[in-house]
């Protein structure tokens, strides 16, 4: 394993980093975890020297941290840095902020948070959680030791990105970023900018949430099959994060031991300004391609849901991308019909729009619902 300082942090970590979003789950219900398999890929990525662990209070509804704070158990936790968020649409006054950090701690089975970030900020967040004190309470929370080091992620535009950075003395920021999102919410300048400033960075959604290796589209494919060297998407993506320099860490949201002992073995070759200028450029006729063809940016990371209604919103934007991305409406429309439910359909949404606040994309949900509606319903 290849490791890389974290910003000014001085701590030295794993260039491959465990996200714990998309664990291994049973009966396809996200909060029920899989346990004997997410030990085994856990467990393994440490072994083989993995030492970034990221959680957050959300994911699997809660379940995440607690099912890390068990497998983190006999001897593991030392192993790694362990990262867990502030919940910060829950914030509304400033003793919440104790009140998650103490119960993060509790589920994590652990009395410190080596990196604890404020979760997915975007304007409205940070201006809530800045007025009630948000700042303070991380210079209390690392003076008294129940955090090492502070940071945020981030899905908002840029010169708000600047903003935040230039507001604190954060050790690390989480930012998405992606062979088909260069110059998106923080982007590479973001990116650049935050490491000059000493600031750790680390990404997320390094394969847009398996939409980059999973139906990949005709053309984009055909940039890969021509490429001189023979390498597969996931390879693709990932060495050309760790290509930058100004990138210490990437999570990835590994669900299979294959996953993993792929995403290990790419981990091997990951030093940065490894990638011939030939490569880079294949890397961006792919991103013109994408850019071209993906009609709704969704990531799937399921923060709008659930649906009061019960619409699979992630779903319906997976099918009505594929109808753009293939440019096969009947085909995606078929799937549509056979893999979600009635209740899931996209024309059950009664545009209430609680989900659009928490999107991390800020993308027109109740509009683009409409949108799939008419393309794919009969
Ligand atoms: N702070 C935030 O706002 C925020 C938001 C999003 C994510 N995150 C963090 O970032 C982490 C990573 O994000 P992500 O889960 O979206 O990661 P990702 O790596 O972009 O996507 C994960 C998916 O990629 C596929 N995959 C991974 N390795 C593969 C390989 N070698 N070959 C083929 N497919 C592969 C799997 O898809 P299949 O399951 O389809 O096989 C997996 O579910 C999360 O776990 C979380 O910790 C944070």
């Amino acid at each position: 394993m290849l490791y890389r300082e974290l910003g000014s942090t001085s701590e030295k970590v794993s260039i491959l980093g465990f996200g714990a979003m998309r664990l291994p789950v049973l009966d396809g219900q996200y909060d029920k975890i899989d346990f004997e398999r997410t030990k085994e890929l856990l467990h393994h990525a440490v072994d083989c020297g993995v030492n970034y662990v990221d959680t957050a209070h959300p994911y699997h509804n809660g379940e995440s941290e607690k099912v890390l704070g068990e497998l983190l158990k006999d001897g593991y936790r030392e192993k790694v840095h362990l990262a867990t968020k502030l919940p910060s649409w829950k914030i509304q006054k400033r003793e919440d902020m104790d009140f998650y950090l103490e119960e993060q701690m509790e589920r994590l089975q652990t009395d410190h948070i080596d990196f604890y970030l404020l979760h997915s900020l975007k304007k409205d967040y940070w201006e809530n959680l800045k007025s009630l004190g948000v700042l303070e309470f991380l210079d209390h929370a690392v003076a008294d030791g129940r955090i090492k080091y502070t940071g945020f992620s981030f899905h908002d535009e840029i010169d708000l990105f600047f903003e935040i950075v230039d507001s604190y003395k954060w050790d690390v920021c989480q930012v998405q970023y992606n062979i088909a999102d260069e110059n998106y919410q923080a982007g590479i300048d973001g990116i650049r900018y935050a490491s000059s400033q000493g600031i750790g960075v680390i990404v997320m959604e390094p394969l847009r949430g398996g939409s980059l290796v999973n139906g990949i589209p005709s053309e984009v494919q055909e940039l890969w099959n021509e490429a001189p060297v023979k390498r597969s998407p996931a390879e693709w993506a990932l060495r050309f994060l760790w290509d930058k320099n100004e990138i210490n860490t990437v999570l990835s949201g590994m669900n299979t031991v294959e996953q993993l002992e792929e995403n290990l073995k790419i981990a091997e070759a990951g030093v940065p300004e490894s990638l011939t200028q030939d490569e880079r450029d294949i890397i961006r006729e792919v991103r013109r391609v994408y850019h071209q063809r993906m009609k709704v940016l969704c990531t799937e990371c399921g923060y709008c849901m659930p649906c009061p209604e019960g619409v699979n919103i992630p779903g319906n934007f997976k099918h009505f991308n594929s109808a753009h991305i293939y440019n096969d409406v009947e085909n995606a429309r078929m799937n549509y019909y056979g893999l979600l439910n009635e209740k899931e359909r996209a024309s059950n949404c009664t545009q209430c729009g609680e989900c659009e606040w928490t999107c991390p994309q800020m993308i027109d949900i109740k509009g683009t619902l409409k949108e799939v509606s008419k393309t794919l319903e009969k």
